[in-house]
């Protein structure tokens, strides 16, 4: 099939790109030229395993192109792919405009040939039928429009989208329906379902989805700071819960709040789509707070230990929202270093991937390690705040040499608080007590 993808991010890179490896001719558009330049020569924007060989060599095999000219891609295409940002907005309600945008963009590209439209952004419900009335106002040629939400994860995106867990197709078109489905079969052999449903239930789909984890880590949160109350240990708590089949061992584990640019956002345009329509969200703003609170967790607890923080040096591990990713939008590592400078510390960071986008952030603000024991030469504490395999096993020894103080605040509880105690460590976890 001839298909374009609008947007070449996160999503649109690996949609796209899984697509052409299915065998279907792909044309990816961004309205950043650079990143397109950068892309057609082979270099990829953001860091995900796996993805750079499956550009270069769909690349190479002619199935998949990219380019700045949305025009020309609508043209050439019978499937053309949404898959643009959709951030919040100061008071939570989801920017629309880039989809509005690219939805003027399609119909006005469009000639008398029959195209699909599909939105695979995350978007509030009743964004398809706009997207249409938008589309209708310029065009007179036929199309339809799906919902086709994205459940990969950052880290696991290429794994995760080709061989989803399932497919969800929002359409009222049975010919739309088929089609997709044929698209699709590709990936899921083994025999995930393609689940066809009505549009509103598909755009709503990828919201609870998104509410249900996001809700899971809180609810864990909150029962972890209790844990540290009342004398528990979570980690054992956890174990206890995670093999009820029930609850299952998944999304369970607490730490320093969730981040990157899915949960935040979504969990909050779900409150505001509940405003919309004059309905409280109770749950879904509570497990927003919760998160906010837990976000500041880290930071609490060095100032708790410390007390006065000025000229203090804080190392810390990890910038990226979540492991085997380069991405910090709305990371707790943000969060966590805005509030020890505002205390006048000395922050020292290192992560595998995330630096070149925290030095956009932080410029000269704190100090990058080249290594993860550069960071820690005559540091007051070193804390950990996503949980690199790298990060999991290291040499005590050393780190305890290198620092001025040996303190620890784990943020994930990747450390044995005994084995660090023989260390002669002082230990801060989330939720042990
Ligand atoms: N990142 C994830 O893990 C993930 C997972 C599932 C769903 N989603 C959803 O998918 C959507 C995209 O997310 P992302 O993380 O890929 O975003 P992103 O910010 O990484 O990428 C969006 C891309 O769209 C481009 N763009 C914006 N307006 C454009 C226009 N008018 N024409 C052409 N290109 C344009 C931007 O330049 C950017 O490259 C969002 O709605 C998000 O909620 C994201």
């Amino acid at each position: 099939m001839k298909i374009s993808v609008i947007g070449t991010g996160y999503v649109g890179l690996v949609v796209g790109t899984g697509l052409a490896d299915s065998g279907n001719d792909v044309i990816c558009v961004d309205q950043v030229r650079k990143k397109i330049k950068a892309l057609k020569k082979n270099k990829i924007p953001i860091y995900e395993p796996g993805l750079d060989e499956l550009v270069k060599r769909n690349k190479e095999e002619g199935r998949l192109l990219f380019s700045s000219n949305l025009n020309e891609a609508v043209k050439e295409s019978k499937l053309i792919f949404f898959a643009v940002g959709t951030p919040s907005n100061t008071d939570g309600s989801v920017d629309l405009s880039s989809i509005y945008k690219v939805a003027e963009e399609i119909g006005d590209a469009m000639e008398d040939d029959y195209k699909i439209i599909v939105n695979k952004s995350t978007v509030p419900v009743g964004t398809a039928k706009k997207v249409r009335e938008i589309i209708k106002m310029r065009t007179s040629a036929p199309f339809d429009v799906v919902s086709n939400p994205e459940f990969l994860k950052e880290g696991n995106a290429v794994e995760d989208f080709m061989k989803p867990h399932r497919i969800i197709i929002g359409t009222d078109n049975p010919d739309v329906a088929r089609l997709m489905k044929e698209l699709y079969e590709p990936f899921v052999r083994t025999g995930n379902p393609i689940i066809i449903m009505g549009i509103e239930s598909a755009e709503m789909t990828k919201y609870a989805c998104n509410l249900m984890l996001a809700t899971r880590i809180s609810l864990m949160n909150e029962i972890a700071n209790l844990c540290e109350k009342v004398g528990a240990d979570v980690k054992e708590v956890r174990k206890g819960m995670g093999t009820d089949p029930r609850i299952g061992s998944k999304f369970i584990f607490p730490g320093v709040g969730y981040g990157g640019s899915c949960l935040p956002k979504d969990v909050r345009a779900f409150v505001n789509i509940g405003k919309e329509q004059k309905f409280n969200m109770h749950i879904t703003r509570a497990v927003d707070t919760v998160n906010e609170i837990q976000k500041k967790t880290i930071f609490k607890k060095i100032k708790s230990h410390f007390v006065n923080l000025k000229n203090k040096k804080v190392a810390i591990w990890g910038l990226a929202f979540k492991p085997k990713t380069d991405d910090i939008r709305e990371a707790p590592s943000v969060v966590t270093i805005n509030l020890l400078l505002n205390e006048g510390v000395k922050v020292y960071v290192y992560d595998p991937e995330a630096m070149d986008n925290a030095k956009k952030i932080f410029k000269d603000k704190i100090t990058y390690g080249k290594t993860p024991y550069d960071c820690l030469v005559g540091v007051d504490a070193l804390a950990i705040l996503t949980e690199w395999n790298e990060f999991r096993n290291p040499d005590f020894e050393r780190i305890g040499k290198l620092m001025r103080n040996r303190v620890i605040f784990d943020g994930r509880n990747i450390y044995n608080l005994n084995r660090l105690r023989e260390f002669g460590f002082e230990y801060y976890g989330i939720g042990r007590s």
